[in-house]
């Protein structure tokens, strides 16, 4: 039987995850309830996906025996009373980041699940995308050494949120930090754990009482430093995002903020040009259901393996050659974003189940990112 989605909060998000859900959830899911407390959204959100029940007031959608999951994606500062009623009323929970505004409220999500043996799990999307698994390869098996250092530039646009949305309310978001930044500290602790320290500033716009840019530094294991700079400060169009990786032999660039093109320029052996080939692609044509990934090489330099040896920061190693590895998504990176969505819902509607035990992405890692968010926002300058 197909399982039934009830969603709260049916704003620009919602509208995502809904189309997501008809065009490749059809006869294994549904949103089959909606909820919103402005009744022209919840309106236009019936007609759009055509809802059977619609409700204004989240507890009477929460209360529906037909609802399965509970998708909540209003503004953060309401999600973990919610998904807490949810819970409590025996729906699993699909949360939208960052889940709760203070780790803690998360704690209490966690227990009241493993309690009541229900599922729950984050929107995490870069998780879902197949050019993050392949950083991911790269930063397990280290076919490039050790990462150095990681540096993310993140221009998002401004041009939908008037000073008045509650996006720059700190009681209603938590910050960009913790609205946002939770996506990049998840990835990053993913990809290679939790940071030892972090430290941050975040700027207001000029003459007015509303930070739009924040930049942060975390220092990790091995001593990898990382980077993260957020600036909403641009119009929709014009918006740029590009994630840089620098490990001891390669220097990696992932574009965009639903990357669709990750550059890779390395000193390489050929061990480790076959495993980029070989395993690396093999697994990230199969991660992201309807997503595929192609892949160009290209030979910069080639040099005797065995012979050549190369040395940095007193290591000394040897390449084969110098090589352009170029992984190319062709799919347009709207389609790219509803696939990863979709992906952590049927995730979460296998764990429900019983396909798995729990979905990949859990609360667990929700608290781990919220809880640096926090950090970088409790630590942070302020200019
Ligand atoms: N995972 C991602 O990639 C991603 C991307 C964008 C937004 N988000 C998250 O999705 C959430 C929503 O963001 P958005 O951009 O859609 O915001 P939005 O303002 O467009 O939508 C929020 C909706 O919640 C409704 N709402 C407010 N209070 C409510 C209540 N008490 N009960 C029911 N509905 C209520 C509002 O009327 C509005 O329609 C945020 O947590 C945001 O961080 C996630």
């Amino acid at each position: 039987m197909a399982v039934n989605l009830g969603m709260i909060g049916l704003g620009w998000f919602s509208n995502l995850i809904a189309r997501s859900v008809l065009e490749k959830g059809a006869g294994r899911m549904g949103v089959t309830a909606a909820c919103d407390v402005n009744l022209e959204k919840l309106r236009d959100f019936k007609d759009r996906f055509h809802v059977k029940k619609t409700y204004n007031n989240p507890d009477d959608l929460i209360s529906d025996e037909n609802v399965d999951i509970v998708i909540i994606a209003t503004p953060p500062y309401l999600h973990s009373s919610l998904a807490k009623k949810a819970l409590l009323a025996g729906k699993h929970v699909f949360l939208e980041k960052p889940g709760a505004l203070r780790p803690e409220e998360l704690d209490e999500l966690i227990e009241i699940a493993r309690e009541k043996n229900l599922k729950t799990t984050i929107d995490y999307v870069m998780r879902r995308n197949p050019l993050y698994l392949i950083m991911k390869k790269i930063c397990d098996a280290k076919p490039f050494g050790l990462l150095e250092r990681a540096d993310l530039e993140n221009y998002a646009h401004d041009d939908h949120m008037p000073p008045q949305h509650w996006f720059w309310d700190y009681s209603k978001s938590g910050g960009i930090w913790v609205e946002h930044g939770v996506h990049f500290f998840d990835l990053i602790n993913w990809l290679i754990g939790p940071p030892r320290e972090v430290k941050a500033v975040n700027v207001k716009r000029s003459g007015e009482n509303l930070t739009d840019r924040v930049m942060g530094f975390a220092l990790h294991e091995d001593d990898a430093l990382v980077t993260y700079y957020h600036g909403f400060t641009k119009p929709e169009p014009f918006e740029k995002t590009t994630f840089y990786f620098t490990f001891e032999r390669a220097y990696v660039e992932v574009y965009g903020w639903i990357p669709v093109r990750v550059v890779i320029d390395a000193l390489t052996t050929s061990e480790a040009e076959e495993f980029m080939k070989g395993q690396v692609m093999e697994e990230a044509r199969k991660f992201l259901p309807g997503i595929d990934v192609e892949l160009s090489v290209e030979k910069i330099a080639e040099y005797e393996e065995g012979c050549d040896v190369f040395s940095g920061r007193g290591k000394r190693f040897k390449a084969s050659s110098r090589t352009r590895f170029e992984y190319t998504i062709k799919q347009d990176r709207w389609e790219v974003y509803r696939a990863c969505v979709m992906r952590a819902i049927s995730d979460l509607v296998d764990a429900v189940e019983g396909v798995k035990t729990s979905p990949t992405v859990t609360l667990i890692d929700a608290r781990r990112s919220l809880e640096i968010a926090c950090k970088m926002e409790g630590q942070s300058l302020q200019y």
